[in-house]
């Protein structure tokens, strides 16, 4: 659905989605919403209140809230964002969880005074300790850590490996430089939803959550205010169909339908 996430949440019914996947924008870095706006990490958590808040209504007690995070500036900030995730919101914070972002370039080392960032953080929140999680649907978790065969919270990862975004890219002329891996909602959503199952994305970007949900056959709904971006999506999504061999699921809502929509997700509660 094109438009703003804190407002279409709220438009969302009470617990109805088993999965909140997303990659939000980042402290510190440009918001790629078409307004290049940067919030700093000491304002973020303030920005992001309304839109926790919303999350947490929207999940079913067995559901769970899982994103990407990091900060170019200040990454003490998360540490802040998580306690007033848990004592303010109740949230049930799981396990920390990393991306390790693989094709990272170190530069000169010489010339570099301090370590480079090549990993961020992934904050997995249960709705309640009572969230629903299988590891049992993953049957091989060399595919997220080459190091292991067995669970692992550390995701080896790069966008460079997604293909249906690079070929969206090239036949649309879109670019979009904070696009996360198809590796990290994989393993969330195959261990947080069961097929059939609700995932919602506040901040759609290329399309990536959605593509994921699709190829596991699971209903996605998502938010992103950036037409541009939901052109970029749309593609997307066709390219990674011809890949996967999934139904074309991606509908940009109409207002009209955008109500039906949830009009049905409040009656199959
Ligand atoms: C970090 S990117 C998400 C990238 C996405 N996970 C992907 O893999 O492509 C954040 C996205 O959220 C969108 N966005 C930022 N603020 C928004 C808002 N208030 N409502 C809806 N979308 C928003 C931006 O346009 C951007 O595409």
């Amino acid at each position: 659905m094109p438009g703003d996430s804190f407002r279409l949440i709220r438009e969302v019914p009470d617990a109805c989605v088993d999965l909140v996947m997303t990659d939000v924008p980042y402290p510190d870095m440009k918001i790629h919403d078409g307004t290049r706006r940067i919030i700093a990490s000491e304002e973020w958590i303030e920005w992001f209140k309304p839109l926790a808040i919303e999350i947490k209504r929207v999940l079913k007690p067995t559901g769970s809230f899982v994103t990407t995070i990091n900060s170019k500036k200040d990454r003490g900030f998360y540490f802040d964002w998580v306690a007033w995730m848990r004592q303010t919101l109740e949230f049930h914070f799981v396990l920390p969880h990393y991306w390790v972002k693989k094709n990272i370039i170190p530069g000169s080392v010489k010339r570099m005074r301090f370590p480079r960032d090549g990993v961020d953080h992934i904050a997995w929140f249960g709705a309640t300790p009572r969230y629903y999680a299988n590891l049992g649907a993953i049957d091989n978790w060399k595919k997220y850590n080459p190091a292991t065969t067995t669970p692992t919270n550390m995701i080896y990862a790069s966008t460079m490996d997604d293909m249906s975004y690079h070929r969206a890219k090239k036949k649309t002329g879109i670019d979009h430089t904070g696009k996360y891996p198809e590796l990290i909602p994989d393993l969330f959503i195959q261990i947080l939803t069961q097929p059939g199952g609700t995932v919602l994305e506040p901040f759609l970007g290329t399309g990536t959550t959605a593509i994921v949900a699709a190829k596991h056959g699971r209903e996605c709904m998502a938010f992103e205010r950036n037409m541009k971006n939901v052109t970029l999506a749309r593609a997307a999504m066709k390219e990674a169909r011809k890949l996967y061999n999934f139904d074309d699921v991606f509908q940009v809502l109409s207002a009209r339908k955008w109500k039906l929509f949830r009009q049905s997700q409040a009656a199959s509660r």
